[in-house]
């Protein structure tokens, strides 16, 4: 074969090469709700300053990446419901039209919370705690309101938050002190009541230990018994590096899915900091104080460890995908690692990494992994 014979065949060769690599990568989803289109729908938890529009960048992401979207503290009853007959919702009623407008699916969060609930909503002008009735009745009428304003728009509620104890005990908060353990059902009804057609979730976080874990799925059967309509179960998915395993994420997505009924993954996020606490929690009340020790990574995340925060991402995403047909929402608590609790919780002034996106809004390595994972999962 001449020499020019055998350049003509290997340019056609390379060019052949090249249009297969560029119809791969046409076909490569360059977004999360594109990658996980045929599972579930991926959302952020968006702060006020994107809701008004005051973070252009993390907006950019947010229209570009979700089609979903979680409040992550203007609709707790704190801000919206501020003082006895007080509604505060104008930066919500910007939040509900945000994901109108970028036709996603809104989640309400939360109704019912032992934190974040201003202290008037226990107690009576003389500062003694009310009693039962009247508990039910400043419950009812809050949810009433809040869930009814939004009846139709906002498509699924945290109804109770994080209504346990590590031990699967029911957590003595004054919600629990003053009505009793019905506190929970009834938080369900009335939301149930206010709108029939909205999804109702029972939020926590750790539910991947076995107490607590136990502990849930006797009060969902429980709630379920009794005819509550608990439509799914949030494991908040508050995680670390190193646990709890894919193993056992997917056992305890598969145990609450035995209960009939759907999981999201709600609030997640991945530590990459050494834990400042022994015990696996997201329990707000925590505060640890400072140590450069606890620290690490104040300026910049080592590449090795970008690596390692890439593959977990990617493993529990597998398990997500996995369990496509009873997750039906993976939430980002958070848009980019600036914008994470995890910096201020439960130390101070940290530099976390939990998120897909950088402190300069750019996607990490651990984004294009969750990309590649939705990529790669079969649609059947
Ligand atoms: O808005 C005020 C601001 O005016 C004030 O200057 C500043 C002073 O510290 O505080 C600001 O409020 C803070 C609020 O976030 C908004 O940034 C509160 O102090 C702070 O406690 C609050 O933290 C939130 C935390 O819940 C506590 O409620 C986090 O942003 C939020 O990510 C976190 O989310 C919770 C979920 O709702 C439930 N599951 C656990 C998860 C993590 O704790």
């Amino acid at each position: 074969m001449s020499t020019k014979t055998r350049t003509t065949a290997g340019l056609a060769v390379l060019a052949a090469l090249l249009i297969t690599l560029a119809a791969a990568a046409a076909q490569e989803p360059t977004s999360l709700k594109e990658a996980y289109k045929n599972a579930f729908v991926v959302g952020a938890a968006i702060n006020a300053l994107q809701i008004t529009g005051q973070d252009r960048r993390g907006d950019a992401i947010i229209e570009a990446q979700f089609n979903s979207i979680s409040p992550e503290n203007v609709l707790k009853w704190e801000n919206v419901h501020p003082a006895p007959g007080t509604y505060s919702f104008e930066v919500p009623d910007q939040y509900v039209a945000y994901g109108e407008k970028h036709h996603m699916f809104i989640v309400g969060h939360c109704l019912v919370w032992h934190s974040q609930v201003p202290a008037w909503v226990f107690r009576d002008e003389k500062g003694s705690f009310v009693d039962r009735e009247t508990l039910l009745k400043r419950m009812h009428d809050h949810i009433q309101t809040v869930v009814g304003r939004y009846k139709g728009r906002i498509q699924s509620w945290d109804v109770v938050n994080e209504a346990l104890n590590e031990d699967g005990t029911l957590r003595q908060s004054s919600w629990m002190k003053i009505i009793g353990e019905d506190y929970i059902a009834k938080a369900f009804q009335y939301a149930h009541e206010a709108d029939p057609q909205a999804q109702l979730t029972y939020n926590d976080y750790s539910l991947e230990n076995e107490a607590k874990r136990k502990g849930a799925l006797a009060l969902i059967t429980r709630l379920k018994a009794a005819g509550i309509p608990v439509t799914s179960v949030g494991l908040q998915g508050h995680l670390g590096l190193q646990g709890p395993s894919v193993e056992t994420e997917d056992d305890t997505i598969s145990d609450f899915a035995k209960l009939g009924v759907k999981v999201v993954i709600s609030e997640l996020d991945i530590d990459v900091l050494p834990p400042a606490t022994q015990q696996q929690t997201a329990d707000v009340s925590l505060k640890v104080e400072q140590d450069a020790k606890l620290n690490p990574y104040a300026n910049g995340l080592p590449q090795s460890v970008q690596q390692e925060l890439a593959k977990r991402y990617a493993d529990l995403f597998g398990v997500f995908s996995k369990h496509r047909d009873v997750v039906t929402r993976v939430t980002l608590w958070g848009v980019t690692d600036a914008d994470s609790w995890r910096n201020n919780w439960p130390v101070k002034g940290r530099t976390s990494y939990p998120l897909l996106f950088d402190r300069s809004g750019q996607p990490k390595l651990a984004f294009q992994a969750v990309i590649r994972v939705g990529a790669n999962t079969k649609t059947e």
